[in-house]
């Protein structure tokens, strides 16, 4: 069985695509593969509860034709006559901000090295899921593949330097206790990331400094997680969601609806993670009691997950 995480980010998702650092916690085997031989002269791959099927044929699985050529992509990595039958099992929704193409694809390309019996460093692992994402998210920074290939909890700038010199793992004083709330499907990433890569180039100055108070942000909340100040690092979630839901404009009413409900219900910090306009918001809770109920106030909006 080969595994890939998923992720949330507790803070700089978006400016970490232009290079700022980010902080992000993995979601454990967020995709969980395994392979056997196949005899049929392509490899498919079936990924549950999604009921998805495909294959490396010439034929176009619409509308999964993303993930077809992410596999043929992965496929094409080994030059070799082996095919293989891969059977997925995901715990992570779709398009959620979670990193589940990530982790699928981190998931895949590893049950394909442990058929062919083949130990590959986790550079390698992380280098070919980012060629994976980029199918799906055009010019991703590399932090969901990082984490879906390494795990933890970490913070990530996006940079030539092998990942071990960008991706910095580190141990929180108390592990941070965290819900994640869907809103519902968000437009795909990609879209996101340009809107804000526009924005970028129509207004450098201005969009510099929100990066330059997310990077403050992202400091802070290491040395919050750090001293186990669970108070401050929860400030610190909602001071980064009002940043890209005024600035960026990558909020909802969803999500704005589940942000308010998990803080009316206790939660010490709420924001959108991940690319935003839909997808997850994540809560930050300190206690079994405003565990409880924040998750009850979020189960009224939506699926809740553990994360
Ligand atoms: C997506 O999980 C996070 C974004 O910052 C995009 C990226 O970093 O590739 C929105």
């Amino acid at each position: 069985m080969a595994y890939g995480h998923g992720k949330v980010i507790l803070f700089g998702e978006h400016s970490v695509v232009h290079g700022r650092p980010a902080l992000a916690k993995s979601v454990p085997n967020g995709a969980e593969v395994t392979a056997v031989l196949s005899k049929s002269g392509l490899t498919t791959l079936g990924i549950s509860p999604w009921g998805v099927q495909l294959d490396t044929g010439p034929t176009p699985i619409v509308p999964h034709e993303k993930l077809q050529a992410a596999l043929k992509i992965a496929r094409d990595f080994y030059d070799d006559d082996v095919e293989l039958t891969l059977s997925a099992s995901m715990h992570l929704p779709g398009g959620a901000g979670m990193g589940s193409s990530a982790a699928l694809g981190v998931a895949v390309l590893r049950a394909m090295d442990e058929a062919r019996r083949i130990e590959r460093p986790e550079q390698e692992i992380f280098e070919r899921s980012l060629v994976w994402e980029r199918v799906f998210h055009g010019n991703p920074s590399g932090i969901d593949n990082a984490m879906a290939t390494h795990g933890g909890l970490a913070t990530f700038r996006r940079g030539p330097e092998p990942l071990s010199e960008r991706l910095k793992p580190f141990v929180p004083r108390h592990p941070p206790r965290l819900l994640a709330g869907y809103s519902g499907p968000s437009p795909s990433t990609a879209l996101m990331v340009q809107g804000v890569a526009d924005l970028l180039a129509r207004k450098p100055e201005e969009t510099n400094k929100q990066f330059d108070a997310i990077e403050a942000i992202v400091n802070n909340g290491k040395l919050a997680l750090e001293q186990g100040n669970m108070r401050d690092l929860g400030q610190l979630m909602t001071m980064n969601h009002m940043i890209l839901a005024s600035y960026f404009l990558l909020s909802t009413p969803e999500l704005e609806k589940m942000i308010s409900a998990a803080k009316g219900a206790g939660a010490l910090g709420a924001k959108v993670t991940g690319g935003g306009g839909g997808g997850c918001m994540i809560a930050l809770v300190d206690s079994d009691q405003t565990y409880a109920s924040v998750k009850a106030a979020l189960a009224a909006l939506g699926p809740v997950y553990d994360v």
